[in-house]
């Protein structure tokens, strides 16, 4: 990708990598990604971000091509992750008059990216950086996704550079969303992009859709098209996936696994004391319901109640996989418990209670565990296990 004018004297300058399929370890991406850049030309000359430091070349190409290197004045940092600060040093190196504008906590992260002492000024709410004909605001709206996050606001072409917010993994060679000819799959990757990364941090997210400035009429992201015709209902969007559903009850979730029926047993003596507590209950077999619809289930219930038997001095792998799901940045004021039938040794229900606990869910001391088939005493105790747990958040 060359460099693409966007509006007089603003420019894309980053970098397309289509064949991307995995990003962060954690996200999947079909069709590849782009890593952002933009270059604010005028009296003086600002970079937005740089790029992952594999394609640090043709980011240098795509700016040569609007100006010598050596005329960047100002590097803007919104956020220093590695896919955007990778070529930080790199483009020091070539143009070592440069000063950085960032966050207290991305100069932070940014010297121990690059483990050096870095040029920066480091900028706090409505601090201005004056271009010449061209006056830019900084914005910070922190855990969007890092501590380190900021907006930059150039009110001349009512333009906003946000980084990973309204961003997503895609491929869009012309860099503007009236151009995406497959307009569903843009839409899914958008929504993938929220959930994984800013699912869990929505009260940052509804903090920083009422910082940008109500005018913006074009938003700059880090990954995939700049938005202006679909800006507003991305916004939408981003603001409904935010809000948080009202509940008539709070929520409770079993979740389990059972080969013989005995855990299965204990799962319904604790949903049928959960529901007598006011809870609205939901249940299920990790066997027999999809695991994204049991992560949804366990990340959003108040209380979390994981069942296991002990196979083979574990708990089966679907019920791990349950518990590696769950969002560890919204666990306060969520409480969970651990239970599960078992042979001899018993093993599961402890490292699932540790795994919660290591969550920081509230958790009651110990786990509950039942030797093979429950008695009604067992379903009892089980009942007042389950009471217990759900004591944690009154
Ligand atoms: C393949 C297999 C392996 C097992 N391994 C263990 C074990 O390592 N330790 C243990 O305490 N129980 C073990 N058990 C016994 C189960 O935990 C026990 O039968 C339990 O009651 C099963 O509960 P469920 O009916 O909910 O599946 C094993 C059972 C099976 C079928």
């Amino acid at each position: 990708m060359s460099a693409i004018q966007l509006r007089e004297g603003i420019w894309s300058v980053g970098v397309l990598n289509p064949s991307l399929r995995v990003f962060d370890i954690v996200m999947e991406a079909k069709y590849g990604t782009s890593y952002n850049a933009y270059l604010l030309t005028g009296e003086k000359n600002v970079l937005i971000e740089t790029v992952h430091a594999d394609y640090f070349e043709e980011y240098e190409q795509n700016i040569r091509q609007v100006l010598p290197l050596e005329q960047v004045d100002y590097l803007i940092m919104n956020h220093n992750e590695p896919d955007h600060s990778g070529s930080v040093a790199r483009l020091l190196d070539q143009c070592p008059g440069l000063e950085i504008f960032c966050t207290a906590a991305g100069k932070k992260h940014l010297e121990d990216i690059t483990n050096r002492t870095l040029p920066c000024r480091v900028v706090k709410a409505g601090d201005k950086l004056d271009l010449g004909g061209r006056t830019l605001e900084f914005i910070p709206a922190p855990l969007l996704h890092w501590a380190d996050s900021m907006f930059t606001w150039d009110p001349a072409d009512k333009t906003l550079f946000t980084c990973d917010f309204l961003g997503c993994h895609f491929c869009e060679p012309t860099m503007l969303d009236e151009n995406i000819h497959d307009q569903a799959a843009y839409e899914g990757e958008f929504a993938y992009y929220y959930q994984g990364i800013f699912g869990p941090f929505k009260p940052f997210v509804l903090a920083g859709l009422d910082k940008m400035p109500a005018d913006a009429r074009l938003v700059c992201p880090s990954h995939g098209p700049c938005l202006s015709g679909t800006l507003e209902r991305a916004k939408e969007l981003y603001r409904t996936w935010s809000t948080p559903k009202s509940k008539e009850k709070k929520s409770a979730f079993v979740v389990y696994a059972s080969a013989y029926g005995c855990t299965a047993a204990l799962a319904a003596a604790a949903a049928k004391a959960l529901e007598a507590e006011g809870f609205s209950v939901t249940t299920a077999d990790v066997t027999k319901q999809s695991l994204s619809a049991c992560a949804d289930a366990a990340n959003e219930a108040d209380v979390l109640l994981v069942g296991a038997p002990t196979i083979n001095k574990d708990a089966p792998k679907a019920v791990w996989d349950v518990l590696a799901c769950l969002d560890a940045v919204n666990t306060k004021g969520r409480a969970a418990g651990a239970f599960g039938a078992y042979g001899w040794s018993g093993e599961a229900p402890g490292m699932l209670h540790t795994r919660l606990q290591q969550l920081r869910f509230a958790a009651p001391e110990t786990p509950f565990k039942v030797l093979f088939t429950p008695t009604t005493e067992d379903l009892e105790a089980m009942a007042g296990y389950a009471r217990s747990v759900a004591d944690l958040i009154k």
